[in-house]
C-alpha cells in the first residue's frame, strides 16, 4: 500500500493506483474525458492536470501518473481551474455546437465539463470541422465533427474487443478517428465504441431521438440472449424498451455488451408478438380468451396421460423460478419425459459431467480467467458464441500474455491473438484431439493422477490416440498435440472452456468427459484460479441444468420424445420457449412428430413456425417483462426485472405454469417469484443459503468462485471417424446471433439478415462461385439452397452455415452428427 495527500487528505492506495484512481477512492473530484476504468492509462485530452509537491513547477495527468509514497498532491487551484478551462477552449475550437439536437445531449461529459467550468466563450477562433458523417451501416453513426479525439473508441475496439476497426489518421488540425482507408464502419458492431464515446460522436442509430436520457425509467436486468449472463440497463419510455444501456456498475461484464445484447431488444417491441392464447378450431388457429385455452390443454394433457402419454420440451430462457414451476407441473401432469437439451447437447454433457467430476457446472468464475496462464477453448470461438467471455480472453492474452490453445474445427477471431496456437481439427473430431492431449500428459507422467480413479483402465483406452494416430485422423500435427498438452500441464492457472448448446449436439457426452479429463490431468478442476468452464447457449441454460430440467429416471429426452411422437408413441408434445422445427436437429423428425402427436401445445412469444402446427398457442412474455432469476454459465445468480408491460394478454410462463398446475389439481400456490426461489434453495442444495433478496448487483456464485468437484475420475471417451465426402458441414452459432429470437430483432436482422453457406477460398475459387451465388448443398437424403459468403477461416472442404434461419432447413441436412458429410454445387 502506498500513502498519499491529496487536498489535505490521508489516502492510502494499492501500489498500481493512479493519482486518479487514488483520488476516487478518497471521494475527491477530479474531472476526466480520455480516462476509462476498463481501458489502459493514456493521458490525451489533459482536463484531469494537477498539481503534486514533488513535481512543482508543472501539472501533470492524474490519469496516468502512478501515486508513490508521500506524495501531496492538489486537485484544485485557481490556476488548475484556469488551465482545465484553456484545455477545454482548445477542444471546442474546432467542435461544432450543436447540443440542441445531438443524441448525446444530457449524458455528454464534454458538455458537463463546459458547464462545470462556466465556459460561456471562447478565446480562440479556428475552423469548424465539416466532415460527413457515417451513416453507411444501420446500427452506428459517426459524427467526426464532434470528435475530441481522446482515443477511447480506438482503444476499446483494440484493447477489450480485439477487433481494431480505428485509428488516428492525418496529423495536426487534420487529425481524425477513422477506420482502414477511411471507410464506413464495417465491424462486429458491439457498440462498445458508442458506449465509451464521451461526446456525441459515436451513436447508436437505433436509439436515435428515441428518448432523451432523463425521460427514461432504467431497469436494471440480464441480457436474454447467451449464457455469459451481461447486465443490461433497460432504458424504458411508456411501454417499450428504447434503449439497452451499458452498466460497468454491475454484473460481471464490465458494461461490455455484443451486438446481440445492445442491438439485439427490438423484438420484445415487436408488433408480431403474441397477445392472445390460439386454439385450432376446424384447422385454423384462432383467437380465444385464458380459460377456453386453459380448459383445451388440460382436457387435451388429461386424455394423453391416459393414452400414450405427454413430453415436454422446454426452452433455456425461462426464469429458474419458471423452470422450477414446469419441473412441478410435469411431476403433476405424471410425466418424466421432460429435457431442454433439443439435440441432446445438455443431456449428455451434464451425463459425461457427473460421470467425471460429479459437478455438472464451471468450476470457477470468468474473471478468474483474465488472471490465467494457459487458455484451452473447445469448438468455439468464443467471440460468437459468448462474445463477451471472448473479451475476457483477449485482454488475459493481450494484457497479461495468457498463451491461447483453440482445438478447432475453423479459424477465428482467437487464432490471430498473439501467443494463440490453433489446432485445426478436421470437423467433429475435436474428442480425439483432447484424448490425444491426454495421453501425452500420461505417457511424459505431467499428468496429476493422485487421487485420480480409473487412471489405470484410461491409460489403455488411450493406445488409439497417441498424437501419431490422431495426427491422421483429424489433420493436427502431432507436435502441435504435444506441445498444447506440455503447456497446459506446465501452466499454474489454466482454463478449459467449453462452448456448449443446441447446434453443438453430436458426441456431447464424450466431449464433456475428454474435455473433464483432461480437467482433472491438469489439475484445472478445482484448483484455485484456474477451472474448467461449461458455457450454455442460452440466458438460462446452467439454470436448466441445476434445476434438472432433464429426462428422469429413464423418461425420454428431446430427441426420444420426438422420435416417439413422430412412431405414433406419445401423445401429445408441449413445447416452451422453444422453436425445435427451425432450430433442431433433424426437421423432417421434428415435422412427423408434431403431425404425429396428436396434441400439440406451443408456449412462446411469437407465432413460430413450430407455433404454427400446434393445437393451442398460448402467448409468453420476454425477459423484459418478467422478474425472477437466470444462472450464467459461471454459476452467477441474477435477478431478472421486469420493465415494460405484457403486451395484450401475454402472460408469463411462470402464472401460465400456476394456472396449468391449479387446473391439474396442484394445490400448491405462490405468491411470486421470491417465494419460488425459497422453495428451490430448500431443494437444490447447491442453491441453499441463497436469498432472493441477497442477490445484489454482482449476482451470487452457487459454490464460490471456486467449484470443488465432488469426485476425479477420468473414463475413456470414444473419439470420431472424419466424415467422407468432398464437402463436410457444420452448423452453430454466428456472432450476429443467438437461437432463433435474434432473427425478430432488427439490430441483429440489419447485419446478417438471412442464412448463408461460408466455404474456404480455394474451394471457392475451384467451384468458381462469388460472394452471393446460391449453392446447392446435398447430404444426409436432402437438398437446400444457400448463399455463399467466402471467407478465410475456414479449412479446405469444410462449411459452415449458421442454425438461426428456419427457413433455410439447415436442419434437414443436420440430423444431430458432429459433421455432415455433402456436396455442393452451383
Ligand atoms: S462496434 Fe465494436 S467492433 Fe465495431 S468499431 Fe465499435 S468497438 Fe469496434
Ligand atoms: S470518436 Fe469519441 S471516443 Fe473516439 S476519439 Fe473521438 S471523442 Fe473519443
Ligand atoms: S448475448 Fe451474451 S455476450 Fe452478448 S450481451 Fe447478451 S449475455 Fe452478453
Ligand atoms: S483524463 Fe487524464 S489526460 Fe485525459
Amino acid at each position: 500500500m502506498v500513502n498519499l495527500t491529496i487536498d489535505g487528505k490521508q489516502v492510502k492506495v494499492g501500489k498500481t493506483a493512479t493519482i486518479y484512481e487514488a483520488a476516487q477512492e478518497a471521494g475527491i473530484h477530479i474531472p476526466v474525458l480520455c480516462y476509462a476504468k476498463k481501458l489502459l492509462p493514456y493521458g490525451a485530452c489533459r482536463v484531469c492536470l494537477v498539481e503534486v509537491e514533488q513535481m512543482k513547477g508543472r501539472l501533470i495527468p492524474s490519469c496516468t501518473t502512478p501515486v508513490t509514497e508521500g506524495m501531496v498532491v492538489t486537485t484544485s487551484t485557481p490556476e488548475i481551474v484556469k488551465v482545465r478551462k484553456t484545455v477545454l477552449e482548445f477542444l471546442l475550437v474546432n467542435h461544432v455546437i450543436e447540443c440542441p439536437v445531438c443524441d448525446k445531449g444530457g449524458e455528454c461529459d464534454l458538455q458537463d465539463l463546459t458547464y462545470e467550468f462556466g465556459l460561456s466563450t471562447n478565446r480562440f477562433e479556428g475552423e469548424k470541422f465539416a466532415l460527413p458523417t457515417d451513416e453507411i451501416n444501420p446500427l452506428i453513426e459517426r459524427n467526426m465533427n464532434r470528435c475530441v479525439l481522446c482515443g477511447k473508441c480506438a482503444r476499446v475496439c483494440d484493447e477489450i474487443v480485439a477487433y481494431g476497426s480505428y485509428s488516428f489518421i492525418n496529423r495536426g488540425f487534420e487529425s481524425k478517428i477513422a477506420t482502414a482507408f477511411d471507410r464506413g464502419l464495417n465491424c462486429e458492431f458491439c457498440g462498445q465504441c458508442v458506449s465509451m464515446c464521451p461526446v456525441g460522436a459515436i451513436l447508436p442509430r437505433p436509439f436515435k431521438f428515441k428518448a432523451r436520457p432523463w425521460q427514461l425509467k432504467e431497469v436494471d436486468s440480464v441480457c436474454g440472449y447467451c449464457g455469459n449472463g451481461c447486465t443490461v440497463t433497460l432504458g424504458v419510455l411508456g411501454d417499450k424498451v428504447e434503449t439497452i444501456r451499458f452498466n460497468d456498475k454491475t454484473g460481471v461484464n464490465d458494461g461490455n455488451l455484443c451486438i446481440r445484447g445492445r442491438f439485439g431488444y427490438s423484438y420484445v417491441n415487436s408488433g408480431d408478438r403474441l397477445t392472445k392464447p390460439l386454439l385450432r378450431k376446424d384447422g385454423q388457429l384462432v383467437e380465444v380468451d385464458w380459460k377456453e385455452a386453459i380448459d383445451a390443454v388440460v382436457d387435451g394433457f388429461g386424455k394423453a396421460r391416459t393414452e400414450k402419454g405427454l413430453g415436454i420440451l422446454s426452452g433455456a430462457r425461462l426464469t429458474n423460478e419458471e423452470l422450477f414451476l414446469l419441473k412441478n407441473l410435469a411431476q403433476t401432469l405424471g410425466t418424466g419425459n421432460l429435457d431442454h437439451s433439443g439435440g441432446e447437447c445438455y443431456k449428455g454433457l451434464t451425463e459425461g459431467l457427473k460421470e467425471t467430476l460429479g459437478v455438472t457446472a464451471s468450476t470457477a468464475t470468468f474473471p478468474q480467467v483474465e488472471e490465467c496462464d494457459v487458455i484451452l477453448a473447445i469448438r468455439s470461438d468464443f467471440y460468437e458464441t459468448h462474445p463477451v467471455f471472448g473479451m475476457v480472453v483477449n485482454q488475459a492474452v493481450k494484457r497479461h500474455g495468457a498463451k491461447l490453445l483453440v482445438v478447432s474445427d475453423k479459424k477465428g477471431k482467437f487464432t490471430k491473438l498473439p501467443n494463440a496456437q490453433t489446432l485445426l481439427n478436421a470437423p467433429g473430431l475435436e474428442v480425439n484431439v483432447l484424448n490425444a492431449m491426454a495421453q501425452t500428459l500420461l505417457e511424459e507422467n505431467l499428468a496429476v493422477i493422485d487421487g485420480v480413479d480409473g487412471s489405470a483402465e484410461f491409460k489403455i483406452s488411450l493406445t488409439d490416440y497417441t498424437p501419431e494416430i490422431v495426427a491422421k485422423q483429424t489433420g493436427v500435427a502431432a507436435d502441435a498435440i504435444r506441445e498444447a498438452a506440455r503447456k497446459l500441464a506446465a501452466a499454474k492457472k489454466s482454463a478449459i472452456l467449453l462452448a456448449y448448446g443446441l447446434p453443438y449436439t453430436g458426441a456431447s457426452r464424450e466431449l464433456g468427459i475428454a474435455a473433464a479429463n483432461l480437467a482433472i490431468l491438469t489439475g484445472s478442476a478445482g484448483r484455485q484460479g484456474s477451472g474448467l468452464y461449461i458455457c450454455g447457449e442460452k440466458a438460462n441454460s446452467q439454470g436448466a441444468v441445476d434445476l434438472g430440467i432433464l429426462p428422469a429416471g429413464g423418461a425420454l429426452g428431446a430427441q426420444g420424445m420426438l422420435k416417439a411422437a413422430a412412431a405414433g408413441d406419445l401423445s401429445a408434445l408441449y413445447v416452451v420457449g422453444e422453436d425445435p422445427l427451425s432450430s433442431y436437429p433433424d426437421r423432417d423428425q421434428v415435422e412427423a412428430a408434431l403431425e404425429k402427436a396428436s396434441f400439440v401445445v406451443v408456449q412462446d412469444i411469437f407465432l413460430t413456425p413450430t407455433a404454427e402446427k400446434a393445437d393451442v398457442v398460448l402467448p409468453a412474455v420476454s425477459f423484459a417483462e418478467k422478474d425472477g432469476t437466470f444462472t450464467n454459465a459461471e454459476r452467477r445468480l441474477q435477478r431478472v426485472r421486469r420493465g415494460i408491460p405484457s403486451p395484450g394478454d401475454a402472460k408469463s410462463d411462470f402464472a401460465i405454469f400456476e394456472m396449468l398446475a391449479a387446473r391439474c389439481g396442484s394445490p400448491v400456490k405462490y405468491t411470486g417469484p421470491a417465494a419460488v426461489f425459497t422453495e428451490i434453495t430448500a431443494s437444490i442444495p447447491e442453491y441453499a443459503g441463497i436469498s432472493f433478496d441477497s442477490i445484489g448487483p454482482k449476482g451470487i456464485v452457487w459454490g464460490g468462485e471456486t467449484l470443488a468437484p465432488a469426485r476425479k475420475k477420468v473414463l475413456p471417451a470414444a473419439g470420431g471417424k472424419a466424415s467422407e465426402g468432398p464437402f463436410t458441414l457444420v452448423t452453430g452459432s454466428a456472432l450476429y446471433h443467438s437461437g432463433t429470437v435474434s432473427t425478430r430483432a432488427k439490430g441483429p436482422m440489419a447485419v446478417v439478415s438471412e442464412p448463408y453457406i461460408e466455404l474456404a477460398r480455394e474451394d471457392a475459387s475451384a467451384l468458381k462461385v462469388n460472394e452471393g451465388d446460391l449453392l446447392t448443398v446435398k447430404g444426409n437424403g436432402a437438398e437446400i439452397k444457400l448463399k455463399a459468403r467466402i471467407g478465410t477461416r475456414l479449412p479446405k472442404g469444410v462449411l459452415f452455415a449458421p442454425y438461426h434461419f428456419g427457413g433455410a432447413g439447415i436442419n434437414r441436412l443436420y440430423k444431430g452428427q458432429t459433421a455432415v458429410a455433402v456436396q455442393l454445387s452451383k
